[in-house]
């Protein structure tokens, strides 16, 4: 049972969700870069273009966070950029609340489509599970996206009809 609080993202929490993404193990170097980039330029200016930071706080400190935004050139598809829970926090639920906060929101703002896009690797597995069990299609494969063997996989998930 998840007790905690679902509460905007600060820029106080940076250093704190950077640890915590990396900590999961499943991101690369550059990618943990660009999610430090990505924070800055969201309390800099991307919040007011519509972007949407959120964090699971609990005894104080954020244990998770999820991060989406409209998909531009799009008639109301949204993409989920980032969704992360902290490695001894995990399977309990959090990923669940924060993905339905963002399904929420989203859907308050009239959103259609949302996509999630992950990789193939085998360290993503419980990753791809996560999104099926909440309702997510893999709706396309680019092979070799990443890399070679490391496919692109998006799921989609139908917020209106
Ligand atoms: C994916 C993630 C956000 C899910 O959050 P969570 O709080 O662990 O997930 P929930 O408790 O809400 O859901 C649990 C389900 O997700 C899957 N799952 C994901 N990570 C898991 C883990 N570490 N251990 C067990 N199950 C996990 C399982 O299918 C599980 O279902 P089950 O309990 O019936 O087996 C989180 O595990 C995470 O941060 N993973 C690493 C970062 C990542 O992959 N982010 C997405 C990049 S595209």
């Amino acid at each position: 049972v998840v007790t905690a609080m679902i509460r905007p993202v600060l820029p106080r929490d940076t250093p704190e969700l950077v640890a915590l993404a990396q900590e999961t193990g499943v991101f690369k170097p550059a990618e943990i870069v660009a999610l430090r980039e990505v924070l800055d330029d969201y309390h800099r200016e991307a919040h007011a273009r519509g972007h949407h930071a959120a964090a699971v706080e609990q005894d104080g400190r954020p244990i998770g966070f999820v991060y989406f935004a409209p998909a531009s050139m799009t008639d109301r598809t949204w993409y989920l950029y980032w969704i992360a829970v902290d490695r001894r926090a995990q399977a309990k639920g959090t990923g669940g609340v924060l993905l339905r906060h963002a399904e929420d929101q989203i859907r308050r703002e009239k959103g259609r489509l949302l996509l999630v896009e992950t990789s193939s690797l085998p360290h993503y597995e419980l990753t791809r599970k996560f999104y099926a069990k909440q309702g997510y299609e893999v709706n396309a494969i680019v092979g070799d996206f990443y890399s070679d063997g490391d496919d692109l996989v998006i799921f989609r998930k139908r917020l209106a009809e």
